[in-house]
């Protein structure tokens, strides 16, 4: 199914009053969230709170489109295949855990062929939402200008580091140092969804990450490439939802990024041939 024009402004409406009521609900959990949290792993957060979101966007977004929705903690409803709404309900939990507000609600859209169509990224406590329907981007009520090339040594980029990072040696501290040398600095926010959501808004000027999930990436894929910016996996090749790594920038900076992933890589592979990641 292809969605037209009119059918996505219409669904983003749908995300945008979902991801609202979702991040009203985390603005009420987080002042409990810090006794609230639960080990998935060794590093690896969720609360009361990430479920009470999920069920709600999930309950939401059900009865007003129909559609089929994949969520972080939950998993799917719905039938397979067809458009499908990607919610991640806190994006930044490790953030929310610690009672620090920079989280945030994601919801994404892909079509047929899991190509992300149109996404929501909300940040209650900023009370930020980036947003777009898949023709234009916005913040707020104010439309995202296209994103802009600048130099790598002139660049500012963000990354995040799997929660596998203390067993598997691939663990993106080598590509941090690298990037940390040849820009104007690397910052680790803690919400890969506000991280694209900010490249988009043109306050970070790239990011990237290995091992992401879709939920952390279906909304800020669509807002990336909204304003003109490119998503790629570590091979150059154009993301996809369920890809094992990411890089997103404007082209030229993407360019540059993916000089420094390959130069690495190549040095991580000769280092340490037998306890590599799967990743191409
Ligand atoms: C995490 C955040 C973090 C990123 C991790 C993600 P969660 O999502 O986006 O920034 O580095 O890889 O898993 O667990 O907070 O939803
Ligand atoms: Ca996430
Ligand atoms: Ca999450």
């Amino acid at each position: 199914m292809t969605l037209r024009s009119v059918e996505r402004s219409e669904l983003a409406r749908e995300a945008v009053a979902a991801a609202r009521a979702g991040g009203e609900v985390a603005r009420r959990g987080f002042a409990a969230a810090k006794s609230a949290a639960h080990h998935k792993g060794a590093v690896d957060l969720v609360t009361e709170t990430d479920l009470a979101v999920e069920a709600l966007i999930r309950e939401r977004l059900t009865a007003t489109t129909g559609l089929p929705v994949v969520g972080e903690e939950r998993g799917r409803s719905g039938a397979e295949g067809g458009a499908t709404w990607i919610v991640d309900p806190i994006d930044g939990t490790t953030n929310f855990a610690h009672r620090h507000p920079h989280f945030a609600v994601s919801i994404g859209l892909v079509d047929a062929a899991d190509e992300p169509v149109l996404g929501v990224v909300y940040a209650p406590f900023a009370d930020e939402l980036f947003w777009t329907d898949g023709d234009g981007a916005w913040l707020g009520d104010a439309a995202l200008a296209p994103i802009r090339p600048v130099r790598l040594s002139e660049s500012l980029l963000a990354t995040g580091f799997p929660y596998d990072r203390q067993t598997n040696p691939d663990n993106n501290t080598d590509l941090a140092t690298a990037f940390l040398m040849r820009t104007h600095g690397v910052r680790r926010m803690g919400a890969a969804a506000l991280d694209l959501a900010w490249v988009a808004a043109g306050r970070i000027d790239g990011f990237w990450e290995p091992r992401l999930k879709p939920w952390d990436v279906a909304a800020g894929v669509a807002l990336v490439r909204a304003v003109g910016g490119e998503v790629v996996d570590y091979r150059g090749e154009r993301h996809r939802i369920d890809a094992p790594s990411l890089v997103a920038a404007h082209g030229a900076l993407l360019a540059e990024m993916l000089d420094v992933v390959r130069e690495v890589r190549y040095r991580w592979e000769v280092d340490l041939p037998t306890t590599r990641a799967t990743d191409e």
